[in-house]
Parts: C-alpha cells; sequence; structure tokens
C-alpha cells in the first residue's frame, strides 16, 4: 500500500476534511478514514462492509468484475491445475512457491503431524450420532486448545508456527473422524505413507475388515478441490477469524470461530444446499419453476451456488470445478448422472435470464462442488466440513498476517444507534 498525493475532502457544515488516498498493488484507490472519527466526529455506515476495506494484506487478490482470483500473484487455473494443495499451503503461508527441499520438508513437517491427541478420541464420543460434522468440528477445534498449551502463546513466532502447522494436518483426521462417527463405523488413524488427499480419503472410506486402495484419479480431484478452496481473502468466515484473533484469542479459538461462521448457507453451507436443491429440482423439466422462484420478491428461495459478493462475472473457482466434475464422473462412469445434467441446465437456464443478467449472477464454487463430492461418495453433510478443512490454511494465514502487522488493533466496528434516548428507570408497578 502507498500513500498519493491524491486526497478526497470531505465537507461537513462547512468544515473540510483531507482524507488521504491509498493506492494498492492492485483493486481500487482506498479511502483513509482512519482518522475520521477523530477529526470531524463522524462515524461511516457499511453494514455488511460492501465499500470497507477491514485490513491490509498481501495474501489474495480477487477481480470480481475479471473473475480474476490470484494467491500471492499466481492464478487460481494455474495453481489449480500445476500445483497442488500443500504446495498452495506453503505459498499462502510463506508469500512464495517452495523449492523442491523446502516442499519435502514442509510436507514431511505436515505428514508427522497428522494424529490427534488420543484423549481427543473420547471427546468425540460425547456427541449425539446424528450431529452435524460441522458441529462436532466446530467443538473439537475450540478444544484443540485444552490439548496443545505448548502452541497457544501467540507472541511466540515458534508456538505460532507449530500451531498453524498441527491446524493444517490435523484438520482431516478431525474431518474424517466426525465422519465416521456420524455413521457409526470406527474412527481410521492417519497414514503418513499417503499423500494429504489420499489420506483423507482412506480415513474416511476404508475399513478395518477389509483391504481399500485410495484411487488416484480420486485423490487428485479432492486435492483440487482442497486447492480451489485454499482462501479467498476477506470473506465472512476469514474475517470472523480476524476479528477473534485481534482480541488475542488463541490460534484453536479463532479457526473454531471461522468454522462456525462458514457453516451458514450464504457462506460455505451453501455447497450442501446447492446439491439438495438440484435433487429438489430433480429433472430438467421443473427448472424453469425453480428459476421463477429464484426471481419472485416474495419467495425466500435462493438458487444456490449462485451470485457472489465480489464476482460480478463467472467465478474462476466455479469454471475449474465444471471442469473437474465432468472428468471425475467420466472416469468414474457416471458421465449420466442426473444431477449434473440438472446442474447444467440450470446454468445455462439461469445465464440466459435477465434477471441473473443484470445482477450480474453467475455460477459460484460451491455450484459444481457438491456433484462432484457425492459422486466420490461423501453424503452431503460432509460437504463444508470439506470446505473447512480445505480454508484452514486461509484462515491461518490471514491469522498469521494480522498477527505480524504492527497496526493491528482489536477490531471494534461503530453503530448507528437507533434506540431509545435517555430515560430513566421506572419501578415496576409504574408500568
Ligand atoms: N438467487 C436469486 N437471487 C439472488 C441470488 C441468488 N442466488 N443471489 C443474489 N440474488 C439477488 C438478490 O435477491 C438481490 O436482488 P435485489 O437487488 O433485487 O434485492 C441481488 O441479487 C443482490 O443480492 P445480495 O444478497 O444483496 O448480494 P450479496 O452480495 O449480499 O450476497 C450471496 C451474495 C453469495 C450471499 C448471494 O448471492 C447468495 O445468497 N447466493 C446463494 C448462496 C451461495 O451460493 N453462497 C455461496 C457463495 S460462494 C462460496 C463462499 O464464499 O462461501
Amino acid at each position: 500500500m502507498a500513500d498519493t498525493d491524491k486526497s478526497a475532502t470531505l465537507t461537513i457544515d462547512g468544515a473540510s476534511y483531507d482524507l488521504p488516498i491509498l493506492s494498492p498493488t492492485a483493486g481500487p484507490d482506498v479511502l483513509d478514514i482512519r482518522k475520521l472519527y477523530g477529526q470531524a466526529g463522524v462515524f461511516t455506515y457499511d453494514p455488511g462492509f460492501t465499500s470497507t476495506a477491514s485490513c491490509e494484506s498481501t495474501i489474495t487478490f480477487i477481480d470480481g468484475v475479471k473473475g480474476e482470483l490470484l494467491h500471492r500473484g499466481y492464478p487460481i487455473d494455474q495453481l489449480a491445475g500445476k500445483s497442488h494443495y500443500l504446495e498452495v499451503c506453503f505459498l499462502l503461508l510463506y508469500g512464495n512457491l517452495p523449492t523442491a527441499a523446502e516442499l519435502e520438508k514442509f510436507e514431511d513437517t505436515v505428514t508427522r503431524h497428522t494424529m490427534l491427541h488420543e484423549q481427543m478420541y473420547n471427546f468425540f464420543r460425547g456427541f449425539r450420532r446424528d450431529a452435524h460434522p460441522m458441529a462436532i468440528m466446530t467443538g473439537v477445534v475450540g478444544a484443540m486448545s485444552a490439548f496443545y498449551h505448548d502452541s497457544t502463546d501467540i507472541t511466540d513466532p515458534h508456538q505460532r508456527e507449530v500451531a498453524s502447522i498441527r491446524l493444517i494436518a490435523k484438520m482431516p483426521t478431525i474431518a474424517a473422524m466426525a465422519y465416521k462417527y456420524s455413521i457409526g463405523q470406527p474412527f481410521v488413524y492417519p497414514r503418513n505413507d499417503l499423500d494429504y488427499s489420499s489420506n483423507f480419503l482412506n480415513m474416511c472410506f476404508s475399513v478395518p475388515a477389509e483391504d481399500y486402495v485410495v484411487n488416484p484419479i480420486l485423490a487428485r480431484a479432492m486435492d483440487r478441490i482442497f486447492t480451489l478452496h485454499a482462501d479467498h481473502e476477506q470473506n465472512a468466515s476469514t474475517s470472523t477469524v480476524r476479528l477473534a484473533s485481534s482480541s488475542g484469542a488463541n490460534p484453536f479459538a479463532c479457526i473454531a470461530a471461522g468454522i462456525a461462521c462458514l457453516w451458514g448457507p450464504a457462506h460455505g453451507g451453501a455447497n450442501q444446499a446447492c446439491l439438495e436443491m438440484l435433487k429438489e429440482i430433480g429433472s430438467v423439466d421443473r427448472i424453469p419453476e425453480f428459476i421463477a422462484r429464484a426471481k419472485d420478491k416474495n419467495d425466500p428461495f435462493r438458487l444456490m451456488g449462485f451470485g457472489h459478493r465480489v464476482y460480478k462475472n463467472f467465478d474462476p473457482r466455479a469454471t475449474v470445478m465444471k471442469q473437474s466434475a465432468d472428468e471425475v464422473l467420466e472416469l468414474l462412469g457416471v458421465e449420466n448422472n442426473p444431477i449434473l445434467a440438472v446442474a447444467k441446465e440450470l446454468e445455462q437456464q439461469a445465464l440466459a435470464d435477465p434477471y441473473f443478467a443484470e445482477k450480474k449472477l453467475f455460477p459460484n464454487v460451491d455450484f459444481y462442488s457438491g456433484v462432484i463430492l457425492e459422486a466420490m461418495g461423501f453424503p452431503t453433510s460432509m460437504f463444508t466440513p470439506i470446505f473447512a478443512l480445505s480454508r484452514t490454511v486461509g484462515w491461518i494465514s490471514q491469522w498469521k498476517e494480522q498477527l505480524g502487522d504492527p497496526g493491528m488493533k482489536i477490531g471494534r466496528p461503530r453503530q448507528l444507534y437507533n434506540g431509545e434516548s435517555l430515560r430513566d428507570y421506572s419501578d415496576i408497578e409504574n408500568r
């Protein structure tokens, strides 16, 4: 971020205030209002942060008009096509692509932290059998601060690093255990001879009674899903992590807060909601009925997997995800999947409809991810946990960046108060 020679002048009741204009390396200029209240005694009002930059960051950049997503400058389609998840994790965490030696060391370190503290297995058993895996993940990740005391001191760079690795390494184990618990199967321990995504598939789908060999094509597809969800700048869950962290909360508590926020259907919960919607539509002839409902102001129904706060063009992740859906379903021999057929036709009809065109509503990452995950054998309840485990590295990278920012302050928004003015308490018999 650089100061520019430019400034904006705000005039209130004849008094003028100069607001510096900051110039980022990419994206629109930013009005610096940090001193506004001190100088002018006014707040700004921006519910949903539609015009407010809440922090300075060097990790991820989105150009919503072009439909571009860059991690540390690299486009997501190149990363999804040529890289793999743990390399992208390194990139997000440390700023550059690793050398071969750095990558080997990083992968080895992550791999050696995949096991959970044995007592945590008891913790899982306290949940009701029908608990949603996101509920279990929120609880268990929060509980990590009770098990890993030696990595909760956020002022110690070594502890911050250990906590980061632990979270990235253990999240697949936690998500897989939440799944196994929900279906009444025994937990499967991580295997260090498998890569990150193969290990996750093995923990989800193998059982002690028989051999299970991970299909490398599915492992690659899984890895790509992880990569596509790795980070997305200041979205709701990441902002939640940053806000929680700004008070000095420990990393496990912060990431648990992020998981809780991600669960909502407007955010990470949309992949589950989208597949449920596609199933409810069921056949292409019912699509017009659902498009009409999405357009009806009196109907709360929205086309799940469509629209985005930042993208006013194709979500570049959706483009890769759609290709991936075609590949995976063909390889699994289910290219005539009726849900995929509904998804493709729904996309066509919505894109051709003036309502969606005028509001710039395009498919987002969640539109096709559920189709792939279901074909791989995951129940819908596991879609958002998979998003959460993928996004953990993004949350951690943003958390680390914030803690390293000398200008960091506790997050404390102001408000536009419209309640009662000062009034005197009245005794109960006088009301
Ligand atoms: N179906 C029908 N209409 C929509 C949709 C949709 N999916 N999304 C937005 N609109 C309409 C909305 O009704 C509004 O119309 P009007 O201006 O007439 O009131 C207009 O488009 C703008 O919508 P908004 O809610 O003000 O936009 P937002 O930026 O606050 O919301 C969103 C973005 C993603 C929450 C919203 O598009 C949505 O609810 N989409 C469905 C849920 C979904 O797929 N979420 C996943 C997002 S991508 C993954 C992630 O980041 O978690």
